[in-house]
């Protein structure tokens, strides 16, 4: 078996192998080659996996994505995607020299962080990923559907939550594929967790609805001059089940108001929003508490680190203090200690000998990057291991993102 890099002549293969590891078959792509979730690959980033008798069986793929890490900064992170081992080949290493390859490949180019979505938890860990945001959805039933009015003042940050001075405006995903793409961008920029959408994307229709042209009403919010800045995109089905794809919102009182507008749509029982990142203030916006039935929690991004300094000096820091780590990479072969000190929101990190504070695993670091998950809680969890009092909640103070990562982008 070798492992070669794919280019724009192989994206039939590539596409057919990947589709048979998955046991589907693929969807016919329009004329102009939009429509279908690969049309946006970048080929020139794959992997084809090709056994000793030349016939393809195996995939892999990366995106060039744009992070955003606590604090606003944007960094380049690989979006990993198109993992894929034919049926006939699987439990034969075939993944494991995948992935071997890719984080060769992509450290070569300089990325420091790769994110991916795994299709089943137990994959990745191996390879150094671990889940780092967490998303969900809430079930509204409409006679439940009121939501408190904002308290007079508006919140601590001066935004005033709920109270709207904007409009909606209902417009078909066909007509406004510019506005979504802005005020996505937008929104992005500012939420921790999330990654970009490249233009191609939205001009191909690459993805999950409101990307990917399934038909689809969306509610477009603008500010007091006219300006968009935020929309929910939404589908009626025959139950009466208004169903949210995402609700974008470049601040919590836009979020509120589209909220409020699909939760009083007609003819609607009940109001389904995906893609819910799980604190989210709305629960709490609801006169009734048990009105925001929250199901399908789970994992979203799960992020690695290819280089531990550059990836902890890169995101923002919001409390000075000192902490030692140890880390281990397995999957690479190595291990490093490095002492993490946090003065006026800037780190440095270098390596050590210095008695660690915390030991982890290079997937437990993902985990807790974005500040998803604090420290603690895998210390309580038996993964992460800490070697004096009071070490891991400095950690909890210190990875704190200030505002919880969030991904809803699908790849
Ligand atoms: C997931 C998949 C790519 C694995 O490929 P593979 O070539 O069989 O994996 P490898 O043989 O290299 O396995 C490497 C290790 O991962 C483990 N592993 C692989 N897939 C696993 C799975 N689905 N669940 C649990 N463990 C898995 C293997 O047991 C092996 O463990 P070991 O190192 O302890 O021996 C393949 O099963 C597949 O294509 N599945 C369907 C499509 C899919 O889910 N793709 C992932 C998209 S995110």
């Amino acid at each position: 078996m070798m492992i070669r890099p794919t280019t724009d002549q192989d994206v039939d293969v590539f596409v057919e192998t990947l589709h048979a590891a998955f046991g589907r078959f693929p969807e016919t792509p329009a004329d102009d080659g939009g429509g279908v979730w690969w049309s946006a690959l970048e080929m020139d980033r794959g992997l084809l996996a090709v056994a000793a008798d030349g016939r393809p069986v195996g995939t892999a793929g990366a995106y060039s994505f744009e992070l955003t890490l606590p604090g606003g900064m944007v960094v380049p992170a690989a979006g990993v995607t198109a993992v894929g081992v034919m049926p006939s080949h699987r439990r034969q290493g075939v993944l494991r020299a995948m992935m071997r390859h890719q984080l060769g490949e992509l450290r070569a180019r300089g990325d420091f962080l790769s994110v991916l979505l795994a299709s089943e938890a137990p994959i990745y860990r191996r390879f150094g990923y671990g889940p780092a945001t967490y998303t969900g959805r809430l079930t509204v039933p409409r006679h439940q559907a009121a939501l408190v009015l904002p308290r007079a003042g508006g919140t601590a940050d001066g935004s005033a939550t709920g109270s709207d001075s904007g409009c909606v405006e209902v417009l078909r995903r066909t007509e406004c594929v510019g506005i979504l793409e802005e005020v996505y961008d937008r929104y992005r920029r500012a939420q921790p967790g999330a990654l970009s959408r490249p233009h191609r994307w939205w001009a191909l229709g690459a993805g999950q609805p409101p990307v990917s042209p399934a038909p689809r009403y969306v509610a477009v919010h603008r500010d007091a001059d006219g300006v968009p800045d935020g929309y929910a995109s939404y589908s009626l089905g025959e139950s009466g089940t208004l169903t949210v794809d995402e609700t974008i919102a470049t601040d919590d009182s836009v979020f509120t108001a589209l909220a409020r507008f699909v939760l009083g749509h007609d003819l609607v029982t009940q109001v389904v929003f995906r893609h819910v990142p799980p604190e989210h203030p709305l629960r709490w916006q609801f006169v009734d508490f048990r009105a925001g039935q929250a199901s399908n929690h789970t994992d979203w991004l799960w992020v690695r680190l290819l280089d531990v300094p550059r990836a902890l000096t890169a995101r923002g820091w919001f409390t000075d203090g000192e902490l030692v780590l140890d880390v281990d990479d397995p999957f690479l072969g190595e291990h490093g200690r490095y002492v993490l000190t946090v003065r006026d929101n800037k780190a440095h990190c270098v390596p050590t000998d210095r008695d660690p504070d915390l030991s982890l695993d290079v997937s437990d670091l993902g985990s807790i990057y974005l500040g998803g998950t604090t420290p603690s809680t895998l210390v309580r969890a038996g993964r992460i291991r800490d070697h004096r009092p009071g070490a891991a909640a400095l950690a909890d103070r210190l990875f704190h993102a200030g505002r919880p990562p969030h991904c809803l982008h699908w790849f």
